[in-house]
């Protein structure tokens, strides 16, 4: 069964890049939608090239989709003003569209980060209470504040990705727990995109790693494929590294790492 029209924002950046392929594939009409330059690669593509930061140009963009990814945003560390505009603003602008142009579901960009400060031997699974560890992750507290408000209020169906790391594959000791390779990124946002659930869902998109900190994304009726582990060799540091009673969120927890953004 086809998708239908599917608008994608941040499409330029990694994870809209890593799902242009495998979303081609299941729908009518991918509009690419980012303030960066973009070609379309295919017949079904369609490309935007717009700024979020406008209501009515998000508002024209989302019209006659069936449903909205939304990707764009500030995706690290950042000024909180920085972050609420890019975050807060962008997603309220993507929700209210969603909302008045009728479209059928929103699948949201949230981040492993809303609950970097729980310790690497916790399993942390969506009910529990956020833990940012820093700027960012308050900020996408936010965002999923938003969605609730939205599904509860308006009747919005909405499911928000708690990403972890999406790379080809894991870079440092820290993506054990939390890598997503790109064929589980894939899976969980089609299986968010078609999940015959209710109104409002968080879930982490992980793939199976043995050491992750968070429960997997098991109700959307995907399984993550892919375990990091088999790159453990790679990491010497793993076992002291988990065994210590560090942040999930790393040296991104450290408060250096907020601090330098705190200028005044
Ligand atoms: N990459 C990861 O592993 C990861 C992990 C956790 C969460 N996330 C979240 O996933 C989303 C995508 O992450 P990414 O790594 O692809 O980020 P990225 O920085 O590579 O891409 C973000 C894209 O959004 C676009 N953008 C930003 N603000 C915009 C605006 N106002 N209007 C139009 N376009 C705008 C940028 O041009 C860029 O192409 C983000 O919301 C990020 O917070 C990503």
């Amino acid at each position: 069964m086809s998708l239908g029209t599917v608008v994608m924002t941040g499409a330029a950046g990694l994870v809209g890049s890593a799902l242009r392929a495998p979303l081609r594939a299941e729908v009518e009409r991918l509009v690419l939608v980012d303030r960066a330059p973009l070609t379309a690669e295919s017949p079904v593509e369609v490309v935007r090239q717009v700024d979020l930061s406008s209501a009515e140009v998000v508002a024209e963009v989302v019209e006659g989709a069936d449903a909205v990814i939304h990707l764009a945003g500030v995706a690290d560390e950042a000024p909180l003003p920085e972050l609420l505009h890019g975050n807060v603003l962008g997603t309220h602008h993507v929700l209210e569209a969603a909302r008045r142009t009728g479209v059928g579901r929103v699948v949201l960009a949230g981040s492993n980060r809303l609950t970097g400060c729980y310790p690497t031997s916790e399993t942390v699974s969506p009910e529990m209470p956020p833990r940012p560890d820093g700027m960012y992750g308050v900020s996408k507290v936010a965002v999923e504040a938003l969605a609730r408000l939205y599904a509860d209020k308006f009747g919005l169906r909405v499911v928000c990705l708690r990403i972890g790391s999406l790379e080809d594959e894991p870079n440092e000791v820290r993506h054990l727990a939390t890598w997503l390779s790109p064929r589980d990124c894939a899976g969980i946002v089609l299986a968010s995109l078609t999940a015959p659930e209710a109104g409002f869902a968080v879930h982490y998109a992980v793939s199976a790693n043995s050491r992750r900190f968070w429960k997997l994304p098991d109700e959307i009726g995907y399984t993550p494929q892919d375990d990091a582990e088999r790159y453990a060799d790679r990491f010497p540091e793993a076992d002291a590294f988990f065994a210590g009673p560090g942040p999930q969120g790393g040296d991104y927890a450290a408060a250096d790492y907020t601090l330098r953004h705190i200028t005044s």
